[in-house]
């Protein structure tokens, strides 16, 4: 038997990149699957390529951002397989730029996809978890460990990410709900992945990829299928990580030297 034959997933921006690999592993341990995302034709796209290699798959267009439409994102969930196991708060988008510099739509949009959205979802589908004795997973990233310059708004709505996990954690531990959180690295991209500007222009992504999608997917299947509290992907994030918890300061002068500096994942953060 498949390890989630009967199981219901559902993740937020599974028409591309992370999101659908979590979406294609998910399918291939067998579970049934919804991806919901705000562009129609790549979502139904993706759906169509699940469903050719035998995935139960449903897609629900909308904006996790707006409370109406992530509840027909969960509610597609229990009208099409009757239960929701698994929600993973994985749509997201990306900013550059000083705070200084930053509109304010700019400011509104990372926290609304990023935090509200998360929040939505994991509000709505609480009820079902909980029947499930499921497991809520949220997808956050290196820059939800420490602060990064030029990227202020991103860490925040992803640090909030982690505020959020840690205490629902603890109100969901006694009624048997997993909770995790994936530190995502520097992850491959699809050639249509967006991020904004300061201005709110949509740019390309600007830096390196440190890992594939698909390893991405499978670590957060797994995070899944041993019910960990978190996991920190690449060496450059869990030694950030640890030495963050060390000596903050530290981190701090070693984050600066490198935006001075110019190298790494600093090559273009301006
Ligand atoms: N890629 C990386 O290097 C990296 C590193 C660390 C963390 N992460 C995190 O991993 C997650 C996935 O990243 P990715 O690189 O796969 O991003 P991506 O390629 O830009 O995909 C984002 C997905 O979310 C959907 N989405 C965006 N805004 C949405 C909204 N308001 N409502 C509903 N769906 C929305 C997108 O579809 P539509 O645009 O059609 O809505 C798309 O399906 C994000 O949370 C990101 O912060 C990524």
């Amino acid at each position: 038997m498949n390890k989630f034959e009967n199981k219901v997933a559902l993740i937020s921006g599974g028409s591309r990149g992370v999101g659908y690999a979590i979406a294609n592993r998910l399918v291939d341990a067998g579970a049934k699957v919804v991806i919901s995302a705000r562009g129609a034709k790549r979502l139904e796209d993706s759906a169509a390529r699940l469903r050719q290699k035998g995935g139960k798959v449903v897609a629900v267009t909308g904006d996790i951002g707006k409370w109406e439409d992530a509840k027909r994102m969960v509610n597609a969930a229990i009208d099409e397989f009757g239960r929701l196991d698994i929600l993973v708060n994985n749509a997201g988008v990306s900013m550059r730029g000083d705070f200084a510099d930053l509109s304010g739509e700019v400011c509104s949009r990372v926290i609304a996809t990023n935090l509200t959205g998360s929040v939505n979802l994991s509000r709505i589908a609480m009820e079902h978890l909980i029947e499930a004795r499921g497991s809520l997973v949220f997808i956050s990233s290196i820059a939800g460990l420490f602060g990064l310059p030029g990227a202020s708004v991103y860490c925040a709505s992803k640090m909030a990410l982690t505020g959020l996990c840690e205490s629902l954690r603890l109100e969901l531990i006694p009624k048997g709900v997993h909770v995790g959180v994936v530190y995502l690295g520097f992850t491959e991209h699809d050639p249509e992945k967006r991020i904004l500007s300061a201005s709110g222009e949509l740019i390309l992504p600007d830096r390196p990829a440190h890992h594939s999608q698909d390893k991405a997917g499978k670590l957060v299947v797994d995070l899944i299928t041993k019910r960990k509290r978190q996991v920190v992907m690449t060496p450059i994030g869990s030694l950030g990580w640890f030495a963050h918890r060390l000596s903050p300061l530290l981190v701090e002068k070693v984050v600066l030297w490198a935006k001075e500096s110019q190298i790494g994942l600093f090559k273009s953060f301006r």
